[in-house]
């Protein structure tokens, strides 16, 4: 969207009529040119009323994510200021991590949210699919002032913050480690974070988030679920800023060095620990009891065979009955 059409939005949202010729104004503009912002909006599926006298009224929104219908929502600190929004790309990790690779430590915050995905890509190199239009996927650019060591916490963090943003619709989800989000035994939501890093440097984190709002990739599928299964069904705005406003607050515990309180977030909303699980590692299977997270963020498991096992890397599949 061109950037005054995003400020007539911005404008519009206010509520009230807003004459041609102030907007014109606003913008040092012809009111030719506005009408053609207005009508780029009504393209977009915007329903804006025009009456003689009075001028523009912003009547219903369509369920997009452009950076103004965002931030009506919330009033971004350091991450979404710059909100992208993409009807269609391949994958919005992908695109961010263009866009940090061309900026040399610049656009930190920066968010790409798209409609559809051609090419979404999972944990572990897996593919991931969305229904397209009723999903939410973004992602965001992050410079953590902290070596590769420490990265686990932005994993767990994002977590956290899908949980208590969530929370915040009145829908209570869990995590399974490291960071799944679940609905009622289903998966709700993913995350994967991709990151550039030397040894002791992180260059920049791309934190991914496809969540599942009215519709997952197939209906038939017993694994996923979708928001509206818990009767909730926000505007992917709404949602999105709700999401950011909470990675925010947890990003800035995590900035502040305030891992233990994040990891004890973690344990809290986690329905993997006092399960019966199985580890799938690149080192093998691991059947027992997932006793607790290690400060790096490990999964601890008390095996069978009463030995004490780390994972630090790998999926998990957890037995719904609870054994602590
Ligand atoms: C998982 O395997 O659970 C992680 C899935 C992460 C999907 C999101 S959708 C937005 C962002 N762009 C991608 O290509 N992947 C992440």
């Amino acid at each position: 969207m061109h950037p005054t059409t995003d400020h007539v939005l911005a404008l519009l949202l206010a509520g009230n009529f807003l004459s041609g010729e102030e907007l014109a104004h606003t913008h040092s503009i012809s009111r030719a040119a506005i009408w053609k912002h207005i009508a780029e909006l009504r393209s977009l599926g915007f329903t804006i009323e025009a009456i003689t006298g009075k001028g523009y009224k912003l009547v219903d929104c369509p369920d997009t994510m452009h950076q103004a219908l965002v931030h009506r929502e919330y009033t971004p600190r350091r991450l979404g200021k710059s909100i992208d929004y993409l009807e269609e790309c391949a994958s919005t990790n992908a695109v961010l991590k263009q866009v940090a690779e061309r900026s040399m430590g610049g656009c930190g915050g920066l968010v790409i949210v798209s409609d559809r995905q051609t090419a979404g890509r999972g944990r572990r190199g897996r593919t991931w699919s969305a229904a397209s239009g009723e999903a939410l996927l973004f992602s965001v650019l992050l410079y953590p002032p902290f070596p590769p060591s420490r990265l686990h916490g932005i994993t767990l963090l994002a977590g956290v913050a899908v949980v208590e943003a969530l929370a915040s619709f009145g829908v209570e989800v869990s995590l399974k480690w490291p960071n799944d989000v679940y609905l009622d035994g289903r998966k709700l939501c993913g995350i994967l974070a991709e990151t550039s890093a030397e040894l002791d440097h992180t260059n920049y984190v791309v934190l991914g988030i496809g969540l599942n709002v009215s519709g997952h990739p197939t209906a038939l599928d017993q694994e996923s679920t979708d928001l509206s299964r818990a009767g909730v069904r926000p505007k992917r705005a709404a949602l999105l800023a709700r999401i950011l406003a909470s990675l925010e607050d947890n990003y800035e515990l995590y900035l502040d060095e305030q891992l233990e309180f994040i990891h004890s977030k973690w344990r809290r909303y986690s329905h993997t620990l006092g399960r019966r699980v199985t580890a799938y590692t690149l080192q093998g299977e691991y059947s027992g009891i997932a006793r607790d997270i290690s400060s790096e963020g490990a999964l601890i498991i008390t095996l069978d065979s009463g030995e004490e096992k780390i994972v630090t890397a790998g999926d998990v599949t957890v037995r719904q009955q609870e054994v602590r």
